[in-house]
C-alpha cells in the first residue's frame, strides 16, 4: 500500500482522477469547517466531511420552503435555487437532472417517472410532515434518502388544543359567530373555568405529553391513555383503558396516529362511555374519529361541544371546497351545530413551526450529504457513524447503498481487506440495505481504487466517498 499523504494532496490528486463530476457515486474533499459542528456531541475537535467541494452541491428547494433552511445551506457553502412555488412535471424534470438534493413541500410529486430522470440526486427533503407526495420505495431502490419532520410542530398543535378546551368551555365560537352576525348574547349558564376539569389525553406522545404539561399549569388534572406505558410528566396519570379515561374526563382530546387500530376509534360505543356534557377534540387524524357518530352525540346534547382540525378527506387547496362533497358529505350537519369549532387542519400551522421544520429538515439532509448519516430517513435503512476526529488523517469514509442480499459483506470487506476499518455499521430495510465504514491509511490512489471496486460490484446502488 502507498505511504499515507497529506489529506491536500490526495485532495488534489483526486481532482485529476474526474469522479467528482459523477456526483452521486462521487469522493468528496473536505474542509475544516462547518454548519455541523455545532451539532457535535463532544467538545473534542471533530474532522468534518463534505461530499463535494462546496460549490459543488446542488440543492433545489422549491414551495418557498422557509429561510432557516436556506440559512443552513447557504452556510455550507452549497449552491441553492430557490423557487417560491412548485413546478410543472416537465420543468421538474429538467431541474431535477442537476441537483443533488430537493426540498419540497406538499404540494410538488416526485414520481416514479420524474425521479427517473435525477441521475445525481442523494435526498430529498420534505419540508412537512407527510411523505405521500414522493415515490418512497422507486427512491429507495434508486438510492435517494428521503427525510421530513414529523415533530416540529408538536408545540403549535398542544397550544391550539389548550386554545380550544378554553374556547370550547366558555362556547367562544357561537359568541363570536352570533357577535359577528350582531347578535349580543351575554351568558353563563353552561360556560365553565377549566381549572380543576379533568383532560383525558388519547395518545401521550410528542403532542399528547407537551399538551399534558400545559394543562396542568392551567390548573387541569390530566389523564392519560397510551397502547404503550410512558411515564408521566407533572402529575398525570396514565389510565389502564381507553373506557376508564373516557367515563373520568371532562374534555378528550386524541393525539394518536392514523393505524388500523385508531381508525373510528372514537364511534358510539365510546361516545357512549364520555361523562354528560363532556368535549372532544380531533387534532389528530380524520379518520380516528367517526363523524356522523359525533354528529349525534352532538345532537342529543351527549357531548357539548366539539373541535375538529382533520376529517377524512381535505381538500389539496386553499378555496371554497364546501360544494357537494368534495370535503365531507355531512359538512351543513357539522356546521350547523352549537359549539362546533371547525378549522382546516391548521394544528401545526404557525410560523414557528415553518421555522423549526426548516432547521431540522435542513440539518438532517445536511448531515446526510456530509457525513452519510441517514437517521431519520423514511425510506430507508437509518445508519450513522460517529464523526471523525480531527486528528484522523488518511481517513476514507465509504457509504455503499446495496442490494439487500446474501453475500454483499464479503464481497465488501474482501475490498476492503487491506486497509483498517476503523469502525463500520451496516442496517437494511426491505430489498435495500445500506453501509457506512470509516477505512484509514488511505492515500488517493487507494480512495480511487475502493470507489472503482466497491460500485463495480453486482450488489451496488450508489456508492459515495467521503473524506
Ligand atoms: N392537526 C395537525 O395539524 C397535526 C399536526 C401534527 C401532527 N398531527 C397528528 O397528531 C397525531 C399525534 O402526533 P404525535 O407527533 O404526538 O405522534 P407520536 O407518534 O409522538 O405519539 C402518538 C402516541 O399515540 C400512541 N398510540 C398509538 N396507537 C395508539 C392506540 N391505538 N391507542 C392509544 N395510543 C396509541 C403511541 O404509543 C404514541 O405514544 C398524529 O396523528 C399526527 O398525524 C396533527
Amino acid at each position: 500500500m502507498s505511504a499515507p499523504q497529506p489529506i491536500s494532496n490526495l485532495t488534489q490528486a483526486f481532482e485529476k482522477t474526474g469522479l467528482s463530476s459523477s456526483p452521486r457515486n462521487t469522493v468528496s474533499t473536505s474542509p475544516t469547517t462547518s454548519y455541523m459542528d455545532q451539532y457535535k456531541p463532544s467538545s473534542k475537535a471533530s474532522k468534518t466531511l463534505k461530499p463535494f467541494s462546496t460549490g459543488d452541491v446542488k440543492i433545489l428547494l422549491l414551495e418557498n420552503v422557509n429561510q432557516t433552511a436556506l440559512d443552513i445551506f447557504g452556510q455550507q457553502g452549497y449552491q441553492v435555487e430557490f423557487l417560491k412555488t412548485s413546478l410543472p412535471e416537465e420543468e421538474l424534470i429538467e431541474k431535477i437532472k442537476d441537483v443533488h438534493a430537493i426540498g419540497i413541500r406538499s404540494k410538488t410529486r416526485l414520481t416514479e417517472n420524474v425521479l427517473k430522470h435525477a441521475k445525481h440526486l442523494v435526498a430529498i427533503g420534505c419540508f412537512c410532515i407527510g411523505t405521500n407526495q414522493v415515490d418512497l420505495e422507486f427512491a429507495a431502490k434508486s438510492g435517494i434518502a428521503v427525510f421530513n419532520s414529523p415533530f416540529s410542530n408538536s408545540r403549535s398543535v398542544a397550544e391550539l388544543t389548550i386554545a380550544e378546551i378554553i374556547a370550547l368551555s366558555r362556547e367562544l365560537g357561537d359568541r363570536n359567530m352570533e357577535l359577528h352576525n350582531g347578535f349580543w348574547n351575554k351568558k353563563s349558564a353552561r360556560c365553565w373555568e377549566v381549572r380543576g376539569k379533568t383532560l383525558g389525553i388519547v395518545g401521550y406522545g410528542h403532542i399528547g405529553s407537551q399538551l399534558s404539561v400545559l394543562a396542568e399549569s392551567l390548573g387541569m388534572n390530566v389523564l392519560y391513555y397510551d397502547v404503550t406505558m410512558i411515564m408521566s410528566l407533572g402529575n398525570s396519570k396514565q389510565v389502564g383503558s381507553l373506557a376508564e379515561l373516557l367515563n373520568n374526563s371532562d374534555f378528550i382530546s386524541l393525539h394518536v396516529p392514523e393505524t388500523p387500530d385508531t381508525k373510528q376509534m372514537i364511534s358510539t360505543p365510546q361516545l357512549a362511555e364520555m361523562k354528560d356534557g363532556a368535549y372532544l377534540i380531533n387534532n389528530s387524524r380524520g379518520t380516528v374519529v367517526d363523524l356522523p357518530a359525533l354528529i349525534d352525540a352532538l345532537k342529543i346534547g351527549k357531548l357539548a361541544g366539539a373541535c375538529i382540525d382533520v376529517y377524512p378527506k381535505e381538500p389539496r387547496a386553499n378555496g371554497p371546497h364546501f360544494n357537494g362533497d368534495e370535503l365531507l358529505p355531512f359538512i351543513d350537519e357539522l356546521k350547523s351545530l352549537k359549539n362546533v369549532i371547525l378549522t382546516p387542519h391548521i394544528g401545526g400551522s404557525t410560523e414557528e413551526a415553518q421555522s423549526a421544520i426548516g432547521i431540522e429538515v435542513g440539518t438532517v439532509l445536511s448531515k446526510y450529504l456530509n457525513e452519510g448519516a441517514s437517521v431519520g430517513a423514511v425510506n430507508f435503512p437509518e445508519v450513522s457513524l460517529r464523526p471523525l476526529d480531527l486528528d484522523e488523517q488518511n481517513v476514507c469514509r465509504i457509504l455503499y447503498i446495496h442490494h439487500n442480499v446474501p453475500g454483499v459483506l464479503k464481497t465488501v470487506n474482501q475490498i476492503l481487506s487491506d486497509y483498517n476499518i476503523e469502525k463500520q455499521f451496516s442496517d437494511s430495510r426491505g430489498d435495500i440495505a445500506y453501509l457506512m465504514a470509516d477505512v484509514s491509511g488511505v492515500n488517493s490512489d487507494d480512495i480511487k481504487n475502493l470507489y472503482t471496486e466497491l460500485e463495480a460490484t453486482s450488489y451496488n446502488i450508489s456508492t459515495r466517498l467521503l473524506y
